[in-house]
């Protein structure tokens, strides 16, 4: 029954929401997982065993390379710090194993582009874990922008308004530096500016800038980015990680030509307006949606149908990984020299701006 077996390396925090997702997948099997901490091994074995009931034992490695070999294991889940993403993403591919990559999924724009093209020439599947494009309300506001019921979108506003606490960045040594983490609009926004652009299309050029307030880590606090699209829209981003007490919210506004979406709370699940032209029963049907929060394993069964060729599975994969990830890099250049940028932008990598 479960026949697609995976092993996960990095089996910290986001760890869990993994495996519990993969447990509840039916034809998932977890068989291996690594780490260089013996204890998180374990904790990460448990709660497989606990929420999936298989008692079959789990490899417990503290060197990645040792998975490569293993014929076992026919995709890995990479769930380490972000520095190690593509390397071992890359590894992986060239060890014929399909992946499960954790955002972002490189930190230099030449990475990205190495992965997409391993994966390409392999015929082997990345899935980028933009989860939130596999929740159902998600997937409707995509359908209606392709359908068309909005007309055409003229403007999209993420905002991200967070607290991330000096404990938060001292709770991992890779927290908040350029080399190993790459900023807060790589790390906490990535998610809502890869919807931004999900519905909006291809950016052509973007301005941005960058404060940094706290000295306990060498990344952005605050940034802000306006976006021109090939059709005249407009896109802007205005995130900080320093809200005070706590977390307020995140919103997501989208002005169509025939109606608008606003979506805000704390993990934008909150409809704050609904309109689209001519259909009055439109936000109540999104309502119901809303209730459905389960993108994660959504996530995971698109992955494993594409495995088992049971449908057409619709992956989130290098390329589509590589969207967020150009327009936060184009935003961070932006900053540091004061141009605005124009896609495709050429190069970059997070470790240059620890040198600007
Ligand atoms: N998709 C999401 O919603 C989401 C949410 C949270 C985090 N993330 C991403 O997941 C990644 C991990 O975040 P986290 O909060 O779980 O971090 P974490 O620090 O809690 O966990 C990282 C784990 O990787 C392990 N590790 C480090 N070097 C290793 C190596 N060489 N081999 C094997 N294991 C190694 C560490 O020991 C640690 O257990 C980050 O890139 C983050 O951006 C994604």
């Amino acid at each position: 029954m479960r026949s697609v077996t995976f092993a996960i390396v990095g089996c910290g925090t986001i760890a869990c929401k993994h495996v519990i997702s993969m447990a509840a997948c039916q034809e998932a099997r977890l068989v291996a997982v690594c780490d260089l901490n013996a204890e998180r091994m374990e904790q990460i074995a448990a709660l497989w065993h606990e929420e999936s009931g298989e008692e079959q034992k789990i490899a417990k490695v503290a060197e990645f390379r040792e998975l490569l070999a293993d014929p076992s294991i026919q995709v890995i889940v990479i769930s380490t710090l972000s520095s190690l993403h593509a390397e071992f993403a890359k590894e992986a591919l060239q060890a014929n194993k399909h992946v499960v990559l954790e955002k972002p999924i490189a930190l230099s724009l030449q990475d990205a582009d190495d992965l997409i093209r391993i994966a390409s020439e392999r015929n082997l599947y990345v899935q980028v874990c933009h989860q939130l494009r596999y929740r159902p309300l998600m997937r409707k506001i995509k359908d209606l922008v392709l359908g068309g019921e909005l007309g055409e979108i003229r403007m999209g506003v993420a905002n991200l308004r967070l607290n991330r606490s000096i404990s938060y960045y001292q709770s991992a040594n890779w927290r908040g530096t350029w080399e190993h983490d790459g900023g807060m609009l790589l790390n906490q926004g990535i998610h809502i500016i890869d919807l931004l652009l999900w519905y909006l299309g291809k950016p052509q050029k973007v301005y941005g800038e960058l404060s940094s307030v706290h000295s306990f880590k060498e990344t952005e606090d605050m940034a802000a980015g306006i976006i021109s699209f090939s059709n005249h829209a407009k896109g802007i981003i205005e995130a900080n990680s320093i809200t005070l007490p706590a977390n307020l919210e995140q919103s997501l506004f989208l002005l169509g030509e025939k109606g608008t979406i606003c979506l805000g709370g704390g993990s934008l699940g909150r409809i704050d307006r609904w309109y689209i032209e001519g259909c009055p029963n439109a936000a109540e049907e999104a309502r119901l949606l809303m209730k459905d929060t389960n993108e994660h394993l959504y996530m995971y069964q698109a992955m494993v149908d594409a495995i088992l060729g049971k449908q057409h599975a619709e992956l989130i994969d290098a390329s589509e990984g590589k969207r967020a990830l150009e327009l936060i890099f184009a935003i961070y250049l932006s900053a540091s020299t004061a141009n605005v940028q124009h896609f495709p932008l050429s190069e970059f990598s997070t470790s240059m701006m620890k040198m600007r």
